[in-house]
């Protein structure tokens, strides 16, 4: 996703905004570009098509800097990735400069009527319309009411930081619903679209309200609604320094994050159970978790294969019906209010456009919204009435592994909480939950450990020749083997099927052929077990070649497969969390010999703040 960085004050902005951008690369993007005041009477800027180093060396050759500055990475929503497309986009004098976070929805129609007014454009975006629509606006209307008029001819979600040549001395920033945060120090400040952009230069920090307009100078900040009228916001202080993510020797992001899966899981559980009034937290009366008859959960991709593996913890601990809903999906289907249910939105950035957009439609409705996520400052979190903040650290490579395993240790932590409260489970039921969680987390890694050479010498190398894949689950190995197949996919770019194995007979069983594997996923349920042999027979019974994942004691799934992995038993709810760690590291050594970039995957960004 988009990257926005901004400084205003008394040193030099290219040196900040450039590592501030750097910081941000991890969440996606295909370009670079940066402006600020500087000596001549127009906006200076370079932009570049690439890596934000790239953008660096370019402006290594220039003299462009200033004491107030903005840069941004661009991750194409309209139009390719390409030198006129990048961020920032000027008016007609260049006078004024704006780089954009979000869609602008509409704008063929505001493009239209600036062209005809003479204005000229040179890209394809969305964004340009904002610098010639506001320099149209300045014609007639002083700088505040030109932006509250701007903002009436806006629609979409967006958030964007304008340089007007005519006000060197400050930053003028806009929020719709795409975050936008403040840091604020001794005679300079900071704005970015994460935290984490200048997170190393001050903890006090303001989160610009939804739908906001605020006025940055170097030593004052000035927000207001869009009605012009002046909001008064505290600043805030995160307690959260830049944890310096290097790789600390993995060759990726994604391996060292594999790795770290263990040690996420058994910090954050370890935090949970610390957290003295864990309902308030929540947003809920103990009376409220008492009388709970649904829950709902709610999230995009990785995060929603989570969730649907919690289905299963839920209905068997708390004894009520979970719904899960895709976020994408959610917004456009008819909503039925019910007492006693809450919805629990899952992600690992709290920024995920579709889910923020799902967890404002629910709150409208007065029904309790809870946020689990692995980044406590997000907006999402903000806009919750609780959350639970997971403690698996910051997760870089886009292709998500500890959070997805941090989440399904949390959401299988959290119903048996609710069990124990609703009196279903004692203290020492619950103890052995965690306990059965400490246990799967350690063989999530150990299972690495056992099969890593053969998984190096042998496997990768033989599956890494095949183009396409099917993954086959059932019961709770069903939206594991969902999870399987997405990380495939994203980094190897492998096209790779998942099916329910009980389906397969209804019709994909037409697709087994010597040049598609079959991965197929057990679970530790006696009957549902059987089910899987049976499967694995259809499979062989075609001449299928079948990978299986499968538990000690289980000869006759074993002695079925081409290949397999033998894990150790664990309790049957986290049979996805124990062969986790195995998956990951399968698929990363297969898409490591293919070449491919893996952290960074074409298309992708670490997080979604677009519909
Ligand atoms: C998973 O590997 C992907 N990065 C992607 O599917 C991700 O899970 C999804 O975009 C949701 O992100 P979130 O958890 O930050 O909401």
């Amino acid at each position: 996703m988009c990257g926005i960085v901004g400084y205003v004050g008394n040193k030099k902005c290219r040196g900040f905004i450039i590592d501030g951008l750097k910081r941000l690369e991890y969440r996606g993007y295909d370009s670079a570009g940066f402006s600020c005041f500087a000596q001549s009477d127009y906006l200076e800027s370079v932009k570049e098509v690439g890596s934000v180093k790239k953008l660096e060396q370019s402006l290594e050759k220039k003299s462009c800097d200033g004491f107030c500055g903005i840069g941004h990475t661009r991750w194409a929503t309209h139009g390719v990735a390409s030198q006129a497309n990048a961020h920032p986009h000027f008016d007609c004098n260049r006078k004024i400069a704006v780089v954009h976070n979000g869609i602008i929805e509409g704008f063929e129609k505001i493009r239209n009527e600036l062209i005809k007014l003479g204005h000229n454009f040179v890209s394809q975006t969305d964004t340009e319309v904002v610098p010639h629509l506001f320099e149209e606006l300045l014609k007639e209307f002083e700088l505040k009411d030109a932006l509250k008029e701007l903002v009436k001819k806006l629609d979409g979600a967006y958030s964007f930081v304008i340089l007007n040549k005519d006000y060197e001395d400050r930053l003028i920033l806009v929020r719709k619903k795409s975050p936008l945060v403040v840091g604020l120090s001794e005679e300079e400040n900071f704005v970015a679209s994460d935290f984490l952009a200048f997170s190393d230069k001050t903890q006090n920090v303001v989160f610009l309200p939804d739908e906001s307009i605020t006025v940055l100078r170097k030593d004052k900040i000035e927000i207001f609604d869009f009605s012009g009228n002046k909001l008064n916001v505290e600043a805030q202080k995160i307690d959260h320094k830049f944890n310096d993510v290097s790789k600390q020797g993995f060759e990726h992001y994604m391996l060292k994050e594999i790795y770290e899966q263990k040690q996420a899981i058994n910090k954050t559980i370890s935090f949970f159970s610390l957290i003295e009034n864990l309902w308030g937290q929540l947003g809920l009366t103990t009376e409220q978790v008492k009388k709970l008859k649904k829950i709902n959960l709610i999230a995009a991709g990785t995060s929603w294969h989570a969730c649907r593996i919690a289905q299963f913890f839920i209905e068997k601990y708390c004894k009520i019906p979970a719904q899960i809903y895709l976020a994408s999906e959610f917004r456009y289907m008819p909503f039925f209010r019910q007492d006693d249910s809450i919805f629990i939105f899952v992600s690992q950035s709290g920024e995920t456009a579709d889910s923020l957009e799902a967890l404002r439609l629910v709150k409208s409705f007065g029904v309790p919204t809870i946020a689990l996520t692995n980044v406590v400052s997000s907006t999402m979190v903000r806009e919750a009435d609780g959350y639970l903040h997971m403690q698996a650290g910051p997760e870089i490579s886009v292709a998500s592994t500890k959070a997805f395993s941090t989440q399904l240790a949390s959401l299988f932590w959290l119903s048996n909480k609710i069990a124990e409260q609703k009196s279903l489970m004692t203290d020492v039921e619950m103890k052995k939950a965690e306990n059965d969680l400490f246990i799967a987390a350690e063989i999530l890694e150990s299972s690495i450990e056992n099969y890593k050479v053969k998984i190096t010498g042998q496997l990768a190398p033989f599956y890494s020749k095949y183009e396409k894949f099917i993954f086959l689950g059932r019961h709770i190995s069903y939206p594991f083997s969902m999870e399987a197949a997405l990380k495939l996919k994203e980094i190897s770019y492998i096209f790779a099927q998942c099916y329910p194995a009980g389906e397969l007979k209804h019709g994909p069983i037409a697709l087994i052929d010597e040049k598609t594997p079959i991965v197929l996923f057990s679970v530790l349920d006696e009957l549902i077990y059987q089910k899987i042999v049976s499967n694995a027979q259809e499979v062989k019974a075609r001449n299928g070649h079948l990978l299986v994942f499968a538990f000690e004691g289980q000869e006759e799934l074993i002695n079925l497969a081409d290949n397999c992995f033998i894990l150790p038993r664990v309790n049957p709810m986290l049979v996805p969390l124990a062969m986790t760690g195995l998956m990951q590291f399968f698929v990363y050594q297969i898409t490591k010999l293919l070449g491919c970039p893996i952290d960074k995957p074409r298309n992708l960004a670490k997080s979604v703040t677009v519909e």
